[in-house]
C-alpha cells in the first residue's frame, strides 16, 4: 500500500489559524507582534523565502519589518542593525536570513540577536536551552517537523531516527527534539560511511542534502514502513524537488512528506507561531 501523506500544507494551516487568533489577543492587549527581516545580498531563493516570510506575517496580522540590503554590507553594519532591532521594542522578532556572503560571519550575526528575539532559535543560548529540554523558541524547520508528527499521531519514542544533516539549522536541533521524544538518533553527513545502511536501519528518515546531484533518497535505501521526511529543496527537471524520489519512496515507506507541500510550509509557520511566543514574552516582561 502506498505511504499514507504528511501534508504540511494542511499543518500549517492549523498553525497559522492558532497564530492568528493569538495576534488579535495579543492586539487586544495593546500588543502589536512584529517580525523584522534581514536579507543581505541578491540570492534569489533567499529573497523568495524572505517574501514569503513577510507575506504570511501580513496575512495573520503580524506587523513586519524588511531589511534588504547589499552584498557589500559590512559586518560590522549588520552587528550595528541587529543591535538597533534588539533595542526598538515594537520589534519582537528578528530574523536573519542565511547564508551570508562570504565575508560575514554567521555565528557573530546570529549570536547577536537579542535572546528574547530569537525567532529562528540560532543564538548559542537557545541552542543550549533546546539541548537542555528548556527552549521557548526552537529553530522553524526541526519544530515544525514535530508539529507534522504530532498532528498525524506519529509517536517517534522508540525509534531508529536516520538524519541525513548536521546543520544548525536543521540536523542538530532536530536530533534532541527527537532524543527528548526517547528515539534513537544517528545523524548522518557526507562524510558517513555505509550511508545507504545506516539509512535502511531508519523508523525514521529525515534527509535535508538539497542537492539531487549529490544525493538521492533511493526505495533501496528506505525499510518498509519507514516515515520519510523530506527537507531538502532544489532544482530537479526544472522543478522544485526534495531529496526523495517520491515515486518509488512512497511504495515502501509508510508515511511520507511532499515537496513542495511538505516541510517548507511549516518552517514559516512555525516562524509565524515563534513571533507570537516572543510577543507574548515581551508582554510579560513588560
Ligand atoms: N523546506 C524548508 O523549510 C527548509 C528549511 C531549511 C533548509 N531547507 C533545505 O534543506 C537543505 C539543507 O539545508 P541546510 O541549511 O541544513 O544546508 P547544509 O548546511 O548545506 O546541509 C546539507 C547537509 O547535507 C549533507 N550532505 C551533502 N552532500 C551529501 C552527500 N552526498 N551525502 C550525504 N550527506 C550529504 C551535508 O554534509 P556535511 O555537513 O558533511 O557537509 C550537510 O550536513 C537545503 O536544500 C535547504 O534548502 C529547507
Amino acid at each position: 500500500m502506498p505511504a499514507k501523506i504528511l501534508s504540511g500544507l494542511e499543518v500549517s494551516a492549523v498553525v497559522k489559524e492558532r497564530v492568528r487568533k493569538a495576534v488579535n489577543e495579543l492586539k487586544g492587549q495593546g500588543v502589536q507582534p512584529c517580525l523584522a527581516t534581514v536579507l543581505v545580498g541578491d540570492d534569489s531563493a533567499s529573497a523568495t523565502y524572505v517574501s514569503s516570510k513577510q507575506k504570511t506575517a501580513k496575512e495573520l496580522g503580524i506587523a513586519t519589518r524588511d531589511h534588504r540590503l547589499k552584498a557589500s554590507f559590512m559586518q560590522q553594519e549588520l552587528l550595528d542593525l541587529v543591535q538597533l532591532l534588539n533595542n526598538d521594542p515594537k520589534v519582537h522578532g528578528i530574523l536573519v536570513q542565511l547564508p551570508f556572503p562570504k565575508h560575514i560571519d554567521e555565528f557573530a550575526i546570529t549570536s547577536s540577536i537579542s535572546l528574547l528575539k530569537d525567532v529562528d532559535g540560532l543564538t548559542p543560548y537557545s541552542a543550549g536551552m533546546l539541548q537542555n529540554g528548556m527552549a521557548h523558541l526552537k529553530p522553524c524547520t526541526p519544530s515544525g517537523i514535530i508539529e507534522i508528527l504530532d498532528y498525524y499521531g506519529i509517536d517517534v519514542a522508540g525509534m531508529d531516527a536516520v538524519i541525513l544533516n548536521r546543520s544548525n539549522l536543521v540536523g542538530k536541533p532536530l536530533a534532541f527534539m527527537l532524543l527528548e521524544r526517547n528515539a534513537t538518533v544517528t545523524i548522518c553527513h557526507s562524510k558517513t560511511k555505509g550511508l545507504a545502511e545506516k539509512l535502511r536501519g531508519g523508523d525514521l528518515i529525515v534527509t535535508a542534502v538539497g542537492n539531487r546531484g549529490r544525493f538521492t533518497l533511493t526505495a533501496d535505501m528506505v525499510k518498509e514502513g519507514a516515515v520519510v521526511i523530506d527537507v531538502g529543496t532544489s532544482r530537479h527537471g526544472g522543478n522544485m524537488a526534495g531529496d526523495v524520489d517520491f515515486d518509488s519512496v512512497k511504495e515502501k515507506a509508510s508515511w511520507i512528506t511532499p515537496v513542495p507541500g511538505g516541510v517548507g510550509p511549516m518552517t514559516i509557520a512555525m516562524l509565524m507561531k515563534n513571533t507570537v511566543s516572543a510577543a507574548s514574552i515581551s508582554r510579560g516582561m513588560q
